[in-house]
């Protein structure tokens, strides 16, 4: 066996010529037969100085490497630690171990980075996710967050896939903005000026004039309004993006920074555009079925350890496998506001005061104990709600005939509640000028997107899916903070 002491001191590696690394998932897929194999990868546990489990992040095995007994000096044995990264070469033979198919015969081990087993914080054991947020930058070397990045990865394609195929075309909208999309403040600025000494008008006001962009600026909250330029001369677009929001919700629903996907519609009635939310979600669900089984498989055996430590009421009726199979295979269940609110007003929680907020009239704002009601323990299935009343959404959605309602659409998920929120766009000027004029929002700010009602308008619609809610369904993960990369939420922005 090769085993110089001072080729394990080389800090630049060379790989021998004519071989390629493979990839751990590639491997374990290949049939075993004495082939040469280099693996790359970190070292996940090391035992009795001879079995190495090794990952590359390629997939959620290890492939377990062997050195024979011996073979290696004493001092490089000493630096196969648990999170140190090797790279080995050796033969391809089938394993005897149990669980694995192959393994493979290690001829020259590198080590390619030290880990100090004294300080690395992740040790072969499990770890609250607290503590993983706490590590963003080594939680992706665990098989739970990379079981879920890999998932993320795989939803993103996924869904230019499903819109690519439809004939859509991906708009990339702004992330510097002049205008607030939803009307609803919660906004972060965005300024070249100097905070402690900012220059002022003559009535001492802060003087945008003099900022980067001459005016008031922000971060993005959505990208519809731009995306409503381009679905009136495009057709069908979609924008996926990060948004920006600076409410201060500490839940494990809400992030400040989190991805949006965004389709917009000509022509579309707020009909098709609940059959499109319907559509999109089923493909996306039946993508990660098909495409990520072995990393599922793994969250849906960790979500069931999570449920048996729970008591029996908080526990999933269904697993996470039996949910995803569940909105691939049935309908998702329609009902207006008005019928939601009348199931609400008579359900047993909202009788025997166990909201929060008690449902007394039409009118009220649905909060995430009504919508999960409806979902979990009503229907006992995904619901689009639809036909909002107007003060409780926002000012570009399509006022309907009755003069109390929009054209809104929200689809409500088990263990999530809304995942998308969406409508039908006003596309009448006179409708929305008026409405622009009672809510008092910035005429100023709009004036390109209310020009769009005044040059060749026609009937749209589009919907916002947070990218971060589907992985959470899609993961069973139960904090969003656990399925975004480098998380920003209230006084924090670590990493
Ligand atoms: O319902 P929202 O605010 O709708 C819009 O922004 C529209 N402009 C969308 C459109 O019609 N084009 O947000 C859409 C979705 C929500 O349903 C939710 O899934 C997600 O974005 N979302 C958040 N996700 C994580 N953290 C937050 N703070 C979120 N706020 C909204
Ligand atoms: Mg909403």
């Amino acid at each position: 066996m090769f085993c110089d002491p001072s080729h394990f001191q080389s800090v630049t590696f060379q790989k021998p010529k004519q071989m390629k690394r493979t990839r751990i998932k590639e491997l374990l897929a290949m049939t075993p037969e004495g082939q040469q194999v280099i693996v790359q990868g970190w070292v996940r546990t090391f035992r009795n100085n001879q079995f190495i489990a090794i990952n590359d992040g390629s997939c959620i095995h290890n492939v377990q490497a062997v050195v024979a007994l011996d073979s290696i000096d004493e001092s490089t044995l000493k630096r196969i630690t648990t999170g140190s990264c090797l790279s080995v070469t050796g033969e391809l033979i089938p394993s005897l171990g149990k669980g694995q198919t192959a393994e493979v015969k290690v001829n020259q081990l590198e080590i390619l980075g030290d880990s100090d087993a004294e300080k690395f914080p992740l040790q072969p054991k499990k770890h609250s996710l607290e503590f993983l947020r706490e590590i963003a930058h080594l939680r992706p070397r665990t098989n739970t967050i990379s079981a879920v990045m890999r998932i993320r990865h795989a939803m993103a394609f996924a869904i230019h896939q499903f819109f690519n195929d439809r004939g859509f075309k991906y708009v990339h909208t702004p992330i510097i903005t002049g205008s607030d999309a939803e009307g609803a403040g919660d906004m972060f600025r965005v300024t070249t000026l100097d905070i402690n000494q900012p220059p002022r008008t003559e009535d001492g006001h802060i003087n945008h004039k003099e900022d980067f962009f001459g005016k008031e600026t922000n971060l993005t909250v959505s990208g519809q309004l731009e995306g409503e330029t381009y679905a009136m001369a495009l057709g069908e677009i979609y924008t996926f993006g990060p948004t920006f929001r600076a409410e201060n919700s500490n839940t494990t629903r809400h992030l400040a920074e989190f991805w949006m996907i965004e389709p917009e519609m000509a022509f579309y009635d707020i009909e098709d555009n609940m059959q499109l939310a319907t559509d999109m979600l089923q493909y996306l669900v039946k993508y990660a079925l098909t495409n990520c089984a072995d990393d599922l498989e793994f969250l849906n055996k960790r979500a069931q350890e999570e449920d048996a430590a729970k008591p029996q009421d908080q526990r999933n009726e269904l697993s996470l496998l039996e949910r995803l199979k569940f909105v691939v295979e049935n309908d998702f269940q329609r009902l207006t506001y008005t019928e939601a609110i009348d199931i609400l007003r008579n359900s047993t929680p909202n009788k025997k005061k166990k909201f929060q907020y008690l449902i007394d009239q039409w009118g009220a704002d649905l909060q995430s104990e009504h919508e999960r009601y409806l979902v979990e323990k009503h229907f006992k299935k995904p619901v689009i709600l639809y036909n909002y009343p107007k003060e409780i959404k926002s000012f570009y959605m399509r006022q309907n005939e009755d003069g109390k309602t929009v054209a809104a659409m929200d689809v409500l998920f088990p263990g999530i509640g809304e995942i998308i929120g969406g409508s039908q766009r006003e596309e009448r000027y006179e409708n929305l000028a008026k409405r622009v004029e009672e809510l008092k929002l910035p005429e100023k700010d709009l004036w390109w997107y209310m020009e769009l009602r005044k040059f060749g308008t026609a009937p749209h619609s589009g919907f916002g899916l947070g990218f971060e809610r589907l992985m959470l369904f899609v993961t069973g993960m139960t904090n969003i903070r656990d399925v975004i990369p480098f998380p920003r939420f209230p006084k924090s922005a670590e990493f």
